[in-house]
């Protein structure tokens, strides 16, 4: 399944999240790639893995995937004592990676070729998509890819109103999938992240809570864990595996692992 960690808001915890989300999963047991798919590199910075084009040279020249593909270690994702039972892949990106839309313009189902690769060449389970906040021409292939959406939010207008643009252009795009791919589309989940017992957080919640009802995941609160392990290049699973941001990291990709059940029941 291909997931998209998304919201059109900058700096609410895509990349976070999806690194987390990536990590959990494969501590769990699934085969896991995560493609970022901004310019800003983050996945590779968070993972002190080295800044490369690699979503670049697949897409543009074509380069096969087991020459741009990063197998991360275990023991740089996955708590000593708990180490990954499945697999984690990154597909980095740089710089470059603002180029690729202008050269894959005529191949509108070119990035959803390289997910169906990819999951062949790693025999995955799960692609997660990082993306980036700025609207770009790459967005409506990585959408035309992306099976189920995580949508990101703080608990802050402007992030909610992210939310809700997301979602409409991801509408846009749902019957396109199932008439071209037959492919189904679903939302995992809408997850409000950096939360604090504030009045206005607290109302945020519940505006979320009145139009997202079902799909809202358990909030994330802000806590000093998630961007200190950010800033040792560590996930919490390593840096702080017993805190309580940790233990909303895990209940997070509980929630998700639930959302993709229910979905394949119901496919
Ligand atoms: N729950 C949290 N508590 C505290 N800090 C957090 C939390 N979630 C994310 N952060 C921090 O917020 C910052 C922004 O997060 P991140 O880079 O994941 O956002 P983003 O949505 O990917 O940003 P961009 O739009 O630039 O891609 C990072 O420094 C991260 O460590
Ligand atoms: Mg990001």
């Amino acid at each position: 399944m291909n997931i998209a960690v998304t919201n059109r808001k900058g700096g609410v915890g895509k990349s976070t999240m999806s690194l987390h989300l990536a990590s959990g999963l494969a501590t769990l047991g699934y085969r896991v790639a995560l493609v970022d798919t901004d310019s800003q590199g983050h996945v590779s910075l968070s993972l002190d893995l080295p800044e490369t084009d690699g979503l670049y040279r697949a897409l543009v020249n074509d380069e096969p995937i087991e020459d741009i593909v990063i197998s991360v270690e275990k023991d740089a994702y996955s708590p000593a004592d708990n180490p990954a039972k499945g697999h984690l892949f990154v597909i980095p990106a740089e710089d470059k990676t603002y180029q690729i839309s202008s050269h894959i313009e005529q191949q509108p189902f070119k990035f959803l070729n390289f997910t169906d690769d990819l999951k062949k060449v790693l025999n995955l389970h799960f692609v997660v998509i990082d993306t980036s906040p700025t609207i770009k021409d790459l967005d409506s292939q990585i959408f035309m890819a992306t099976d189920g959406y995580l949508y990101v939010s703080e608990a802050e207008k402007l992030s909610r109103h992210g939310v809700e643009k997301a979602i409409k252009q991801m509408s846009g795009l749902v019957n396109d999938r199932v008439r071209h791919l037959r492919r189904p589309t679903t939302v995992l989940g809408v997850l409000p992240n950096k939360v604090r017992n504030t009045d206005s957080h607290i109302y945020n919640l519940e505006e979320m809570e009145a139009a997202y009802g079902k799909y809202m995941l358990d909030p994330i609160r802000l806590r000093t864990a998630w961007s200190e392990a950010s800033v040792y290049t560590e996930t919490l699973f390593t840096y702080a595996p017993t805190s309580e941001a940790a233990k909303e990291a895990w209940r997070m990709i509980q929630q998700v692992v639930e959302a993709v059940n229910a979905w394949h029941q119901t496919k």
